[in-house]
C-alpha cells in the first residue's frame, strides 16, 4: 500500500493561527496536505514531535550577508547554513555588499550566486537610491527580490540617501515594501563634531548616533509615506520616543525590533562587551528597552528580525571608533526568543506572529508565514524545556563569534524543516542545499 505522506509530524504541540494543539501534520510534494486528529497515516518518513513545538517556519527579515565583496566576514552559504541551524527557514538579505545591489545587474549576479549555495529559502532587497529611483518600479517585480531598503543614515558600507529630494525620490517610485533605517545622517554628523571629538569610548555611540537622531529620521520619513501615500517598513526601532510617534502612525508604518534591543541594555554592555555590541542604532538605556517591550505586547511592531551583521572578531576588537558596527545574530534569534518566552516577557503565539504571520502580512507572501493546508511545509520544531548555554563554538558564521556567548537560555530549535525537507536536526545539517527564492503575492 503507498504513503499517505512524504512527511508526517506526530504528537507535537502546534502552533495554529487560532492556537496551540495537538495535531497531526501530513506533507506531501513540500505543501502542507493535512492538520488532523492523531490518525493511523502512513508517511515515507514519521517525525515523533512529542515534547516538542512545532511553529511555522522562522523568516528573518533581517539580515547582512557579506557576498559579494566582504567574503572573509560572511558568505551566502555561511551565512544561510547558520539561518538553517538556529531554526531559520527563510532569509531576506540586504544590498550594502560589494557592489551595492543598487541595479538589476548586480541583483541578478546574488540570485545566481545564492541559487548555488542556499541551505535556506531567500528573497534580496534591492537598495533605493536616486540614481535609479525610476528603474525600481520595473527591478522591484524580478523574482526573488522582496522589497527597497533605503539607509538615511551612514552604515556599514556605501549606500545613503539622506536628503528629503532623494528619499521622496525613491517612495515616489514602485510600490513595494520600503524598509528604512532610521537615522538622521545630518544631525549625527554635527553630532560627531561635536559630541564624539576625538574620543575613542564606546559608550558614546548612543549620544552621537542620538536619540534625536533616530526621531528626527523616522518622523521625516513618516511625513514622506504620507505625502506620496507609500507604506514604510521602519526598522531596528531602539527609543520610547519613536514608538510613541510610531503607534500614532500604524496606517501608513509597519515597526521592527531586534533581539539584542530587547535583550542587552546601556550601559551594561558597553561595560561588560565594549565594540563587540556596537551597533546601528545603538543599544540604549533600559528605559527605552521597556519602551520596546510595551509596544511588542501592544501591537506596535510588527516584525522581529535578526539583523545579523557579521564583522571579524579582529575589526571588531579595533580602536573605537574604527570598529565597524553590527553583530552577528541569525543563529541565536531563536534561543534567544524563546528564553524571553520562558521568562514570561511574550507569548510563545505573539512570538510567531511576530517572525512568521508578521513577515507573510507585510510583505505579502505568497504560501509561506503560518500553518495551514496549502501552505509550504516550512517548520521550526523547538524544545521549549531544552537548557543549553550559547557559545562562539557553535557559530557557523564565518566570523565565529556571538554577543551571547556564555548565556545560559531555555529553549532550543530542535529542527529545521523546508518545504518538506529537513534541513537540521539536534544540531546538525542535513540533506542537501534546496533553498529557493521565496514567492510574493505582489510579483505573482
Ligand atoms: O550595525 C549595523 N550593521 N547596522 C546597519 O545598519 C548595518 C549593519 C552592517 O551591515 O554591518
Amino acid at each position: 500500500m503507498s504513503n499517505n505522506y512524504d512527511l508526517l509530524l506526530k504528537n507535537g504541540e502546534v502552533v495554529l493561527p487560532d492556537g496551540i494543539s495537538e495535531v497531526d501534520i501530513g506533507v506531501s510534494n513540500g505543501k502542507i496536505k493535512s492538520i488532523s486528529q492523531p490518525s493511523n497515516a502512513s508517511a515515507e518518513k514519521t517525525f515523533d514531535c512529542k515534547g516538542l513545538h512545532i511553529l511555522p517556519g522562522v523568516i528573518d527579515t533581517q539580515v547582512h550577508f557579506r557576498e559579494p565583496g566582504n567574503e572573509h566576514k560572511e558568505t551566502l552559504e555561511s551565512g544561510m547554513k547558520s539561518a538553517a541551524m538556529g531554526g531559520v527557514t527563510a532569509v531576506f538579505e540586504m544590498p550594502n555588499t560589494k557592489p551595492l545591489t543598487t541595479t538589476a545587474e548586480a541583483m541578478a549576479d546574488k540570485l545566481n550566486r545564492a541559487s548555488k549555495a542556499a541551505w535556506t529559502d531567500y528573497a534580496f532587497y534591492l537598495g533605493g537610491t536616486q540614481h535609479y529611483a525610476e528603474n525600481l518600479g520595473e527591478w522591484e517585480k524580478i523574482k526573488g527580490v522582496c522589497g527597497i531598503k533605503i539607509f538615511m543614515g551612514d552604515s556599514t558600507g556605501d549606500l545613503l540617501t539622506a536628503s528629503d529630494t532623494e528619499l521622496e525620490a525613491v517612495l515616489s517610485n514602485g510600490k513595494r515594501v520600503v524598509a528604512i533605517h532610521a537615522e538622521d545622517e545630518y544631525i549625527m554628523q554635527e553630532n560627531k563634531k561635536t559630541i564624539l571629538g576625538n574620543s575613542n569610548d564606546v559608550k558614546l555611540h548612543g549620544k552621537w548616533r542620538s536619540e534625536e537622531s533616530c526621531l528626527s529620521a523616522t518622523s521625516r520619513i513618516l511625513n514622506i509615506a504620507r505625502k506620496y501615500n507609500r507604506h514604510v517598513h521602519v526598522l531596528h526601532i531602539t527609543t520610547a520616543q519613536e514608538m510613541e510617534l510610531l503607534a500614532k502612525n500604524k496606517d501608513i508604518a509597519s515597526v521592527e525590533v531586534l533581539p539584542n534591543h530587547l535583550t542587552l541594555n546601556a550601559p551594561d554592555c558597553y561595560d561588560k562587551l565594549g565594540t563587540l555590541v556596537q551597533q546601528n542604532p545603538p543599544i540604549r538605556e533600559k528605559h527605552h528597552q521597556e519602551a520596546l517591550w510595551d509596544a511588542v505586547r501592544n501591537g506596535t511592531v510588527d516584525i522581529i528580525g535578526s539583523d545579523h551583521a557579521p564583522h571579524t572578531l579582529d575589526e571588531k576588537n579595533a580602536t573605537y571608533p574604527n570598529t565597524p558596527s553590527g553583530t552577528p545574530g541569525v543563529q541565536t534569534m531563536v534561543p534567544i526568543m524563546l528564553n524571553h518566552v520562558n521568562e514570561g516577557r511574550l507569548t510563545l503565539e505573539k512570538l510567531v506572529e511576530l517572525w512568521s504571520s508578521g513577515p507573510e502580512r507585510i510583505h505579502k507572501l505568497s504560501t509561506k508565514g503560518k500553518i495551514a493546508v496549502g501552505y509550504d511545509a516550512d517548520f521550526t520544531i523547538v524544545d521549549m524545556k531544552k537548557k543549553k548555554t550559547i557559545t562562539n563554538e557553535q557559530q557557523y558564521s564565518i566570523s565565529q563569534w556571538t554577543p551571547f556567548d556564555g548565556m545560559d537560555v531555555i529553549g532550543w530549535p530542535i529542527s529545521t524543516i523546508i518545504r518538506g525537507c529537513i534541513v537540521m536536526q539536534n544540531d546538525e545539517l542535513s540533506s542537501m542545499p534546496i533553498g529557493k527564492p521565496v514567492e510574493f503575492i505582489e510579483t505573482s
